[in-house]
């Protein structure tokens, strides 16, 4: 058939010159769409006598599965060099160094937090909590704090707000961890030895005192527990914790909740101003103690004519302080994480936060 090989040529050559999917695309229509050339001569094969049809309708046949053929090996080339030049600008350096994330440090308090409870958990003290949010039964009644007690005072509590005509007395910011005796009590009975570490409240703000602190209460109750027990559970708490050999000072003291009471000092001296702690003569009180007084057991519901102990209280933000020789409590509360580092907070291994 005339023009079969002129067609090829045709097609053939603007295939292999097409750039872009949409000239490739052209060149299809102008050969094998519906009004393509070569569609039009297949349609004419009717038109064509049977001996002419015999040779012309393979010949189209052929032509029209070539140039198919050629469109589909271009487009695939095409595809391929697009791919090729993606892969050329998307390139990624998987040797590249990763970036650094920023880690946070323990704060301090928490450490000595768990640093105390540790070496109490070694005494075979457990943790005990109770709420920030008291009632005044738990924080004062409960522990023998009668309501003209002092530390009833204004100036020392945060009382929460009662609605209008609610005339129950308000709750409290609990002023210390000890309403935690009567709440462990309560739960456990005795016997009991168990420690209460949190945030206590006072109306206080200067450079050694701020209205938010932080105390552990200890509590021991069984048939025989003396002052003595005492003694030696703080020392060995102190040696433990400071990790030298601390003695202990005991000096008369009150509390409403204890009886006999005893305001606790560790040994220390200054040198060239700087404190070290379980050497030397001098003396700085840590805490305050003494034997659960009867009416708090009887309130914590056991009965005191079976069951004694003692009791303590002492502040955590002091203790980390002298621990790792902080200056300033008011630091506590800015967390910067390079003032944590300078008094040697190391950054944390793994966030705690989604611990397993
Ligand atoms: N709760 C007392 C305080 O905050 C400390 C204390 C606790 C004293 C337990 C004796 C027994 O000062």
């Amino acid at each position: 058939m005339d023009g079969i090989q002129e067609l090829r040529a045709k097609y053939l050559s603007q295939v292999a010159s097409a750039e872009g999917a949409e000239a490739l695309e052209s060149v299809r229509l102008a050969a094998l769409g519906k009004k393509g050339e070569i569609s039009l001569k297949m349609r004419e094969l009717g038109k064509m006598s049977p001996e002419e049809r015999q040779i012309a309708g393979p010949a189209l046949n052929g032509l029209k599965s070539e140039i198919d053929a050629a469109l589909k090996a271009r487009k695939a080339a095409m595809d391929d060099a697009a791919l090729d030049e993606r892969l050329k600008a998307e390139w990624l350096d998987v040797t590249l160094p990763g970036r650094a994330r920023a880690k946070g440090t323990i704060h301090p308090i928490s450490q000595v937090t768990e640093e105390c409870a540790a070496i109490f958990a070694d005494m075979g003290f457990r943790v005990a909590e109770g709420p920030q949010i008291e009632t005044d039964w738990y924080n004062f009644d409960a522990l023998n704090i009668a309501p003209e007690h002092p530390a009833r005072q204004e100036h020392d509590t945060f009382f929460m707000h009662r609605a209008e005509g609610d005339n129950r007395p308000p709750h409290v910011l609990r002023t210390h961890t000890s309403p935690v005796q009567i709440r462990a009590l309560q739960d456990q009975g005795a016997p009991i030895r168990v420690i209460a570490p949190g945030r206590v409240y006072r109306m206080d703000m200067d450079v050694t005192h701020t209205p938010m602190f932080h105390q552990i209460e200890g509590l021991a109750i069984d048939k025989d527990i003396s002052m003595a027990n005492l003694k030696w559970v703080l020392e060995e708490f102190f040696s433990a914790y400071f990790g030298t050999k601390v003695k202990t000072r005991f000096r008369a003291s009150h509390f409403p909740f204890t009886e006999p009471s005893a305001e606790v000092d560790i040994q220390c001296s200054w040198v060239g101003g700087q404190l070290r702690v379980g050497e030397g003569d001098g003396w700085m009180e840590v805490l305050g103690s003494g034997m659960v007084h009867p009416n708090v057991l009887r309130d914590g519901g056991i009965d005191p004519e079976i069951w004694q102990g003692f009791a303590f209280g002492m502040g955590i933000d002091r203790m980390a302080m002298l621990k790792y020789g902080i200056p300033d409590l008011r630091a506590f509360f800015e967390s910067d994480l390079r003032w944590l580092r300078h008094y040697g907070f190391s950054a944390l291994q793994a966030p705690t936060i989604h611990a397993g």
